[in-house]
């Protein structure tokens, strides 16, 4: 951990304030240098008071996202957000991604823009990335599988996206199959999963989440406004979008492991409870095919199993859903 990341850990897990001489002997610097990092996080918008009877307290964190603030608030990790990068502004963090995967960076980094310029959704779509008012962001997986089960990731990403919202606003949002999590019926979280693989094997994927959080409607176009929410529009009021930032990687570390640990049908079971989807009759566009069934489950692959009208099972990995009332 870097030794901003360090302060603010330590800030935050004694609220009524740490000494400089702690701070300095936890981090193995002097307490002019303890100083000087705290003055640098106070120039980046953290309201750290300074007591000489309590110490250095963290008062408020700016609505902005840093890393080693988002270092610090999540703690222990095996692999997902292990590193964490974060720019002001991009074209898409799935473009960043790619180049660093592409130059052999670890797997687990996460890279969050501010904005993006040319955020990107699934099937060619674009996506809105209104500047400091969602979380955009991508995290790069080398998992021992084969391309075939890619599609798992996808499935832990939107387990784990929906668990940790769920926690931070007790607000149960639906999985639509494939990826997309909704919430009343609206869209507030989209996943764009890219892989590179050769004939058997994963290279690596890209898991390009985007989640609509401190929106207001006037932030949306009309045209999106009917389809799209964010989590300040569902539960009422604004949400610190570095706490959320923290809790969706904790997740999916976590569901991560369980796939690499060769439990994905567990997490297949959650997935399948916290589905709408599954159970519904559905229509799908698949390239320009439209498939109609029953969804009736996800196979070993990640793959919907879907019923249709003449009772066979067809496996289909992606498309566009609409639930048939
Ligand atoms: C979709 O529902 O169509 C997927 C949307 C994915 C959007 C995210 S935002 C972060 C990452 N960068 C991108 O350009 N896209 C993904």
């Amino acid at each position: 951990m870097t030794p901003d990341a360090q302060i603010l850990t330590a800030l935050r897990s004694t609220p009524a304030g740490v000494s400089g001489a702690e701070l300095a002997q936890r981090l193995g610097i002097s307490r002019a240098a303890v100083w000087a990092r705290i003055e640098e996080l106070r120039r980046t918008g953290y309201d750290i008071e300074a007591s000489p009877h309590l110490g250095y307290r963290l008062r408020a964190a700016p609505d902005a996202l840093h890393a080693d603030d988002l270092l610090a608030r999540l703690g222990a990790v095996k692999v997902v957000g292990r590193d964490i990068r974060v720019f002001q502004e991009t074209t898409s963090t799935n473009d960043v991604m790619e180049k660093l995967a592409r130059d052999g960076v670890k797997e687990g980094v996460a890279v969050f823009a501010e904005s993006q310029t040319k955020g990107r959704g699934r099937l060619g779509r674009k996506w809105l990335s209104a500047a400091g008012k969602g979380l955009w962001f991508s995290v790069l997986l080398r998992p021992k599988i084969r391309p075939q089960a890619a599609t798992q990731l996808t499935v832990a990403a939107a387990t784990a996206l929906a668990r940790a919202i769920h926690r931070q606003t007790a607000v149960q949002p639906e999985i639509k199959w494939p990826n997309d999590i909704l919430i009343r019926g609206k869209k507030v979280v989209g996943i764009l999963t890219e892989l590179s693989a050769e004939l058997d094997t994963v290279k690596y994927i890209i898991l390009g989440i985007g989640v609509d959080v401190n929106q207001t409607a006037a932030d949306f176009p009309p045209d999106v406004r009917r389809l799209a929410t964010s989590l300040r529009l569902e539960t009422g009021q604004p949400l610190d979008r570095a706490e959320l930032a923290a809790a969706i990687l904790r997740e999916l570390d976590q569901d991560y492991a369980r796939i690499c640990g060769g439990q994905f049908e567990a997490l297949a079971d959650e997935w399948e409870e916290r589905c709408s989807t599954i159970g519904a009759n559905v229509a799908i566009h698949v390239g320009s095919r439209i498939v109609q069934g029953r969804a009736e489950s996800l196979d070993a692959d990640g793959a919907l199993l879907l019923r249709t009208q003449h009772g066979h099972l067809e496996r289909i990995i992606g498309g566009d859903v609409t639930v048939e009332k």
